[in-house]
């Protein structure tokens, strides 16, 4: 099966990076490769042509938020995905996972495929509480409108630190997601790790049960992510 690559650009690139990165991309199938740029930089993307996501989205329908963008606003421009739930929108922006349920239902309320991440902090990997951290984040699938929805396993800790878990401890987490997904009716669902993989660890973590990868620092050189595609094909 063809794993699927998610880029998350994050508040990095300048203009002319983006057109480079446009340009550098644009054989790489779409459905196989996802690339979440800052929300200004979208519409230099062909959604045609391109796998486009957003970083985050609002909880809110169409109002008086300043700084927010919408689902319904996502939905006109024909934006495929949103990323929700990132731990740097948990943890910077403190994001509940109340909140990252609000924001499932009004994504897939507007047809917008979620890539939902989760994962659990250091000291909570240390106090053995990780299977249970995921199965408390995962219960914000119960607001989902429909099924369209990719799961990102994202230990915190290994989040732009150069640490990655054993195989043996992403396959154990990814079998957990798979479990208690299936108690909510999600069916099949994709679930990629992520976490400082980069060119160096990719063929150990391609061995692992997931089904891709979601790609922050890595990502910030489009020619990582030709060979990254290619090496997960
Ligand atoms: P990283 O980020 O690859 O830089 O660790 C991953 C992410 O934040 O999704």
């Amino acid at each position: 099966m063809e794993k699927i690559i998610i880029a998350n650009l994050k508040m990095n690139l300048s203009l002319d990076e983006i057109k480079n990165y446009i340009n550098v991309v644009k054989d790489i199938d779409p459905k196989r490769f996802i690339v979440c740029p800052t929300n200004i930089y979208i519409p230099y993307f062909n959604n045609e042509l391109y796998g486009v996501g957003l970083q985050n989205i609002s909880e809110y329908n169409n109002g008086a938020y300043t700084g927010e963008v919408s689902a319904e606003q996502a939905k006109s421009m024909n934006i495929p995905y949103t990323i929700i739930g990132h731990s740097e929108r948990r943890n910077i922006f403190n994001e509940t996972n109340e909140i990252i349920a609000n924001k499932i239902a009004v994504a897939t309320k507007n047809n917008i495929k979620v890539i939902f991440c989760i994962g659990e902090k250091i000291e909570e990997r240390e106090s053995l509480k990780t299977k249970e951290v995921l199965v408390e984040q995962l219960k914000a699938l119960q607001s989902r409108e429909n099924d369209d929805i990719i799961i990102a396993y994202e230990p915190v800790w290994a989040i732009g630190t150069s640490l990655i878990p054993s195989n043996e401890d992403i396959d154990d987490a990814i079998k957990t997601i798979k479990e208690e997904s299936l108690k909510y009716g999600l069916k099949d669902v994709k679930v990629l790790y992520g976490g400082s993989v980069n060119l160096k660890n990719i063929k150990l973590l391609n061995e692992t049960l997931s089904d891709g990868f979601l790609i922050g620092g890595c990502s910030l050189d489009p020619e990582n992510m030709l060979k990254i595609v290619e090496i997960t094909e």
